[in-house]
């Protein structure tokens, strides 16, 4: 009686760990839905399973039956150990195979193409007819209501695209293209993170995902194709001008300016997406001027190298401008 209370306290902590922006058992999207059901069936019948063993166990020790006769054993083992274990898998093995055809169905409208770097994401929308994709990073942005597909691929090493709340978890190798066809249910934000070791910053390697109605959709496409914005305040253009003149873009892309760098993430509409870098930071002032400063107190063995050898003044003034790249 008196392990009532805490353990009732414990299972409630417990539990509240299950909802949030990065959970399985709180699905805002079908094929997260039918995972989360397959776990719940799962975890009712291993209860189930491990309540009769215990009884069981509880009755041989305190009821102490007599022996049973040799012929009934035998329609005891094989019937528990054969005949019911058999039937138990059969039963997963189909229900889990009956949602297979759901998740692997092609999708509908925009494409999208993850590319799994060290250690960030690089993501590319095709809208359907266009030449050139729009070029983004670190955030998958995807319609309510229309089945998407995502193609995964690696540049380096293998990673893997897990995004709980909406589908599940696909790797993504070097060499290898493999796909992920997701159904969000709910708009949104949700977290992803890598999940496959890849080196030194594998924990920081997350992603923000963000699901809209479809009209809010088309206009998000629309503004993330746009170039990006013209500087508004002196310091926002002595920002570009010290992005231009320290070479910046040589490994990042800012449309709209002489920034083409393919090497790292493209900058156009930096401060629309969720994070920086990889969901380490904010796009914040304080945050961009501590990256651009040192990435690799932040990020071990991040590529972007350090600029604390420029004045203050002009990393504040860099961190102004990316900081009004909506
Ligand atoms: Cu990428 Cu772990």
């Amino acid at each position: 009686r008196p392990l009532v209370l805490p353990a009732a306290a414990i299972l409630a902590i417990a539990l509240a760990g299950c909802r949030g922006p990065q959970s399985a058992l709180d699905p805002a999207g079908a094929d997260a839905s039918s995972l989360a059901s397959l776990f719940w069936v799962m975890l009712a019948g291993a209860v189930v399973l491990w309540l009769l063993m215990n009884g069981l166990i509880f009755y041989a020790w305190r009821a102490k039956p007599r022996p049973i006769s040799s012929k009934a054993a035998r329609i005891l083992i094989f019937g528990g150990g054969v005949v019911f274990p058999t039937f138990v898998l059969f039963f997963l093995l189909a229900y889990g195979l009956s949602m297979m055809p759901d998740q692997r169905a092609p999708g509908e409208g925009l494409r999208v193409e993850v590319t799994g770097e060290q250690w960030w994401f690089r993501v590319a929308y095709w809208p359907e007819g266009a030449s050139e994709p729009i070029h983004s990073a670190n955030e998958i942005v995807l319609p309510v209501g229309v089945r998407s597909e995502i193609t995964l691929k690696a540049d380096q090493v293998i990673h893997s695209f897990w995004l709980p709340s909406i589908a599940g978890k696909t790797d993504m190798f070097p060499g290898r293209v493999t796909r992920m066809s997701l159904l969000p249910t709910e708009p949104g934000e949700f977290r992803g993170q890598c999940a496959e070791f890849c080196g030194e910053s594998h924990a920081w390697m997350a992603f923000t995902a963000r699901t809209m109605t479809p009209d809010d959709f088309a206009a998000w496409v629309e503004a993330e194709a746009a170039p990006a914005a013209v500087p508004e305040t002196d310091l926002q253009a002595r920002g570009l001008d010290v992005f231009l003149s320290e070479g910046c873009g040589g490994c990042h892309a800012i449309r709209g300016t002489p920034a083409r760098g393919r090497v790292g993430p493209d900058l156009t509409h930096l401060a629309s997406r969720g994070n920086l870098a990889a969901g380490a930071l904010k796009v914040t002032v304080p945050d961009l001027i501590a990256w651009i400063s040192h990435p690799e107190a932040i990020k071990p063995g991040a590529k972007m190298p350090a600029f604390d050898h420029l004045p203050r003044e002009d990393i504040a003034a860099m961190a102004a401008y990316l900081e009004s790249l909506e």
